[in-house]
């Protein structure tokens, strides 16, 4: 390693306030890809709460033209540049600052910061991308208000964008234009945004619940027109749900959306501009499937939400990032389950979220990246925009809610805003706003904010026929992570049900619980290590159905019998415990499969057992569940979750148990899938709605079920479906099943390809399809990487071939040569030298190394060590390498 150019860390304990305030800032932009001039005047004055009286600036990737200071340019001795900083030391209690500063857009490969893509101006400031625009105190708890003159060339450039309102625009000389754009609303830096582009629009005029009326415009390239309804449609509804569920109202006269296709993350919810990734606002039937759809609902709800949950109450550092993060990602959640808007609508997105958490959290959580919703120290901040933030942070929010209920949750929202609108505040003061507006004690929930690491709940009965007493005994523990190796316990809500020997919820009575009297679920709050709750008056012993709604991100243990769980799966009243049990039975199997795989080298000695098959034959064919239900019930956990449950990681056994127990099941099943197919089927114009996208999902599985071995019959049905499909949903889950069926895939391939060649995110569609295939090892990725069509430059482009391979496709990463591995050292090496984020994200392919037998585990080291010793390491990889390598 290299200690003389290891990065320093940032811890949270270090915080101090600003030394200056800004007041204003007023810019000017003379936008030229080669040669951006930026006129930046801040006006600021001393913080009384801060000793220091030296002016702080951040700036990268810089040239600085001149600087004054209350109207005199200071010479080079009266200030200091050392790395990013800008220094000014002395400074008086009132300054005016004017900053003139050159950048070059065009070679900005990052995408932080100001950039041009496909010859248009972008802009993305969070976290830290401000400070590549102009020198500025780029910190979340310095918040301003924003005027911004924007200067471009008009033919190239006829759209001028920037936050809040237009006040003025006009021509300029040399065929130039200029737009003058005032932010009403103080604000962080990150909030930043302008757009100088060639752009049309869809717009509208909408009504607020209060009358007033607000423009929605949503900004595309030309030819993408005919792609922005759902959208607009997914704006509306957002504005409408956070007035009736939380009572907040969009703060602007106008409200833009602009989708762009370079693009590191998902969205950005800058102040009255959100920009955005052109997968979460292009979608048509034909280029949009159903999983797409959704994710640009919930982004655009996200991205709205932000408006107050981020901009209006924002974070005082970054390692508050979960405040706005976790506590967005629960509104886009709780939206999205409402605008299904049935009880078995919100159980499948709650299930979906589990599996989130479960693939991408839990994994997090027990790797060399772990960190606390809340971090204390962090070397990139990038690198901790992640889904222990995001998702972990939206179930800590979620946890309020079951603890407080609907009612109670509201009132510490209106509590909180009432406190902090305009500010930019901590975790712990969301946690005191809920505390204080229910009257509860709140303090030890705090943990969840700063312990990293899934708990494990233990659960044991016992039941007392004499007394009628059922008793649940529950205890938790959390594993050590890097610096915390022992936790103290949590405050988690453990939603429970008993159901009787007819799978009918039993009323509850809670000893010592002031539950309402017809309650069949009861959240117990277990606080200490191990803790006895005990029911009153049960006839029978009762199965329990334990962690309802996943009502805690834990993982829970308790020793079902595969009567127990059968039971659960058949009647369990809470749809994602229903899930559960089938989850639960098929990981049991699987486990075994995989060891008998490891054990024997191959799958000829693997047997399914028929109780495991006739239940899920009885769940496919039950048509009183919805078919999004029945979908999930049937997917068997990932390999990824599969790898995660054992000591020793084997992907290829996985692999093999894995589509054995899909070939056996496909089999034995044929009839009733093929039913289902036929049942599930929906005919017409198509609709997105949640209804139309459970029946193709279940239809859709029935077909990969029917081709995992095919014959004629089945692959004539999957090519008819591809042929004849008049949506993208339909059309790629045929191509998918073809490809997965082993046969000639080539032709299939190449007609997708020839149809959809220049719709930019159908081609990712075709690149990932193909990288997640069990036939794709590294040699084909290499050959894929010669197609003209692909490039590293683009995020979205290089995660479709690259990302999905590596974390779509661990039985060909993880070939036992290790090939898989040098070329991920080489591509993170390569993407690195373009884009440190996306490459940042690469890198963590490799978090599990250390689960892997000892052969693949050298190999992997060998690779991370080649990317470590590199030169010339953004902060980025250089923190997520050495992380893995550290002990
Ligand atoms: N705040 C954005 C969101 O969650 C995240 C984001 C968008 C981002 N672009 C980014 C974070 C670039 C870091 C870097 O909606
Ligand atoms: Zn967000």
């Amino acid at each position: 390693m290299r200690p003389d150019s290891t990065p320093p860390t940032i811890y949270r304990k270090d915080y101090t306030v600003p030394s200056y305030l800004v007041e204003t800032v007023e810019l000017g932009f003379d936008l030229d890809p080669d040669r951006t001039i930026v006129a930046n005047r801040i006006t600021m004055q001393h913080n009384p709460a801060s000793p220091s009286r030296s002016i702080v600036l951040h700036g990268e990737e810089l040239d600085l033209v001149e600087l004054r200071l209350n109207g005199r340019a200071l010479a080079p001795t009266e200030y200091k540049i050392e790395g990013s900083l800008l220094t000014i030391p002395r400074a008086p209690a009132q300054v005016v600052l004017e900053i003139e500063t050159l950048c070059t857009p065009i070679q900005n490969t990052s995408l932080s910061g100001l950039y041009v893509s496909n010859g248009s101006f972008y802009t993305q400031c969070e976290a830290e991308g401000f400070r590549r625009i102009t020198y500025f105190p780029d910190r979340p708890d310095v918040m301003a208000k924003y005027t911004v003159m924007l200067r471009a060339d008009k033919a190239r450039y006829p759209v001028l964008l920037s936050n809040g309102n237009l006040i003025e625009s006009g021509e300029l000389d040399d065929g130039r234009h200029y737009a003058k754009w005032e932010d009403p609303f103080k604000k962080p830096s990150y909030l930043f945004a302008l757009v100088a582009a060639r752009l049309v629009c869809q717009e509208e005029h909408y009504t607020l619940k209060s009358g007033r009326e607000v423009l929605l415009q949503v900004w595309v390239e030309e030819g993408n027109l005919d792609k922005t309804d759902y959208a607009m449609q997914s704006l509306k509804n957002s504005i409408r749900w956070d007035e009736e569920r939380f009572g907040l109202e969009l703060d602007l006269d106008r409200f833009m959306i602009v989708a762009v296709g370079d693009f590191n993350m998902g969205a950005m919810e800058n102040k009255g501009l959100n920009i955005f990734n052109t997968k979460f606002v292009l979608a048509n039937p034909r280029v949009a499937t159903d999983i797409d759809y959704a994710g640009i609902e919930a982004v655009v709800g996200h991205e709205y939400f932000h408006n107050w949950t981020g901009n209006r109450v924002t974070c005082r550092d970054w390692f508050q990032l979960s405040l706005k993060e976790g506590l967005t990602v629960f509104r886009d959640q709780e939206f999205s389950a409402d605008m299904i808007g049935t009880d078995s609508g919100r159980a499948v997105t709650r299930i979906d979220q589990v599996r989130t958490l479960r693939q991408a959290q839990f994994p997090e959580d027990a790797g060399p990246m772990a960190h606390p919703v809340r971090p204390d120290s962090f070397v990139e901040i990038n690198n901790f925009y992640t889904v222990t933030v995001y998702e972990k942070g939206a179930e800590v929010v979620r946890m309020y809610q079951t603890l407080l209920g609907r009612d109670g949750f509201r009132k510490g929202m209106d509590l909180y805003f009432a406190r902090h609108d305009g500010q930019a505040v901590e975790c712990d003061d969301f946690r005191a706003a809920m505390a204080d507006a229910n009257g509860r004690d709140l303090r030890q929930f705090e943990r969840w904010y700063s312990q990293a690491g899934t708990p494990v709940v233990s659960a044991r009965t016992r039941y007392d026929a004499v007394k009628r007493n059922f008793d649940i005994i529950l205890s938790q523990r959390c594993p050590a992570t890097a610096g915390q190796p022992d936790k103290l316990p949590f405050h988690i809500p453990v939603a429970v049900g008993l159901l009787d020997a007819n799978g009918k919820d039993l009323p509850l009575l809670l000893e010592g619980g002031d539950h309402p009297k017809d309650a069949t679920t009861v959240v117990l709050e277990l606080k200490e290590q191990e803790q006895i709750f005990r029911f009153r008056n049960v006839d029978e012993r009762p199965v329990p159905s334990i962690l309802r709604d996943f009502s805690a991100p834990v993982v829970l243990e308790y020793d079902y019998t595969d009567d127990e769980l059968l039971h659960l799966y058949r009647h369990d009243s809470d749809a994602v415990n229903r899930w559960e049990a089938g989850q639960r039975l098929a990981m049991e199997r699987l486990l075994k499969l995989t060891a008998q795989v490891t054990a024997h080298g191959d799958a000829a000695v693997l047997k399914l057992d028929s109780t495991f098959i006739e239940a899920q034959r009885a769940l496919l064919v039950d048509e009183s569940l919805d078919p999004a239900f029945r979908e999930l019930a049937l997917i068997l956990p990932s390999e990824t979750i599969i790898a995660e449950q054992m000591e020793v990681v084997d992907p290829q056994a996985i692999h093999t148990a894995r589509q054995f127990m899909r070939r056996t099941i496909g089999a034995a099943l044929k009839t009733e899938l093929l039913a289902q197919y036929r049942a599930n089927q929906t005919p017409g114009a198509y609709s997105p709605d949640a209804l139309s996208a459970g029946k193709r999902a279940l239809k859709n599985l029935c077909l990969s079920y029917l081709l995992v071995a095919p014959e004629a019959a089945e692959l004539k049905v999957a090519q008819q479906q591809f042929d004849n499909a008049s949506n993208m949903t339909d059309r790629a889950a045929a191509l998918v099943a073809l490809i997965h069926s082993g046969g000639d895939a080539a032709p299939y391939l190449q007609a997708f390809y020839q149809d959809f060649e220049n719709e930019a995110l159908v081609v990712d569609k075709w690149f990932a399809m193909q990288a997640a295939a069990p036939a794709t090892n590294v040699a084909a990725v290499r050959k894929l990487m010669q197609h003209p069509a692909f490039t590293l430059k683009n995020p979205n482009r290089a995660r479709s071939l690259i990302f999905n391979f590596t974390n779509g496709n661990p039985a060909q990463f993880h070939a036992a040569d290790g090939s898989a591995y040098a070329f991920w050292a080489e591509l993170v090496i390569q993407l690195d030298g373009i884009n440190p984020q996306v490459a940042a994200r690469l890198a963590r392919s490799m978090d599990r190394w250390r689960r892997y037998a000892p052969a693949l585990q050298e190999k992997m080291k060998q690779a991370l060590e080649q990317v470590a010793a590199q030169s010339k390491l953004s902060n980025d990889v250089q923190e997520v390498v050495s992380k893995a390598l550290a002990n």
